[in-house]
Parts: structure tokens; sequence; C-alpha cells
């Protein structure tokens, strides 16, 4: 039989624990899973893809069946390029699931012969995003119960980075 791939894209600026209680459902259910970085010229990320990706790949010594790369363009292209089957996305509140319907949508207009999957995230991380935790440890809050230290520590370096005075 043939392996059971499915890609799991975002921005992951940067993974929380919420990423990771999805990847490890994903990786439960599929033979692997990759995870997609997106590049997206369109937004400025607090971390470069490349970072991005390094702070994934150090969360994956103990995820066989999980790799992670960075990629361009459309989801369902990258879906291909990799021979997956399924695209997961998590599910935290409601409000996600209108947009996530659409985009599962116009995602299977684009490519019917991928799926996407939806699993839903773990109680205890339903109010955690990437964009919150950036904002919280930002301003001194302390995240490090919502995503791995890895994380943390580099987003407490790239605030230090923004706030040293220049000239
Ligand atoms: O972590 P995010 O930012 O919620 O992830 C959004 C992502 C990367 C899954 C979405 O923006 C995406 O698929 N972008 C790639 C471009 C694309 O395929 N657009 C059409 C999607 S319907």
């Amino acid at each position: 039989m043939s392996e059971r791939i499915a890609v799991y894209p975002g921005s992951f600026d940067p993974v929380t624990f919420g990423h990771l209680d999805i990847l490890d459902r994903a990786a439960a259910i599929f033979d692997s899973v990759v995870v997609g970085v997106l590049e997206n010229p369109g937004k400025t990320p607090l971390f470069t893809a490349e970072e991005r990706v390094e702070l994934l790949r150090s969360c994956l010594e103990t995820r066989p069946g999980v790799e992670v790369t960075t990629f361009r363009g459309l989801t369902v292209e990258f879906a291909a390029s990799v021979g997956a089957i399924a695209i997961v996305r998590g599910l935290r509140v409601i409000s996600d699931f209108e947009t996530e319907f659409q985009m599962a949508l116009m995602n299977r207009r684009l490519n019917p012969r991928v799926n996407t999957v939806f699993l839903m995230t773990s109680f205890s991380n339903v109010f955690i995003s990437s964009s919150l935790i950036k904002e919280v440890c930002q301003l001194g809050g302390d995240v490090a119960e919502m995503a791995p230290s890895v994380s943390v520590e580099a987003m407490h370096r790239r605030f230090a980075t923004q706030r040293a005075p220049h000239g």
C-alpha cells in the first residue's frame, strides 16, 4: 500500500504548542507529515522562513515521520509536489471555521484529489495563536506555557534587538 502523506501548511511565526498539538494528531493518522512554512512576501513575519523552519526542526527530534520545509505559491501545488493526499489544518474556535471552510473549498476546487482534514486542538490550546503570543511576549508577558522554549527564547532575542537603541 502506498504511503499516506499529509502536508501541514502555515506561517508558524513562530511555532506554538497549538501547532505541535495538531502536528502530533496528524502524525498519528498519516504515515508521514510534511510541515510547509509559507514564504509569504505579502506579510512581514517576525522570523524569516529559514528561522521558522529551524525553530520547527528543533521540535522534531522526538517526532519521527515529520519533516519540515518552506514553500511558495499555492498550498495545493506544494501538496502535489510531495505526493500528499491531504492538507491538515487545526481548528480552535468556531470563528476559525469560516475562513478555513472557504480555504478548504477553494483548495478542493484547485485540486479535487487533495482533501483538507481539520483537527481539533486540545482545550488548553484554544486561545493560543502565534500573533497573540508575539504581542504578549513583546509586552513582557509570560508565554512559556504556550510555545516551546526555542520559540520563546527566539522571541526574547528578536524583541530585545528591536528595542535596542539605534545609532
Ligand atoms: O498559519 P496561517 O497563516 O493561518 O496559514 C495560512 C496558509 C499558509 C495555510 C494559507 O495562507 C495558504 O494556503 N497560503 C498559500 C497560498 C494559497 O494556496 N492560497 C489559496 C488558499 S485557499
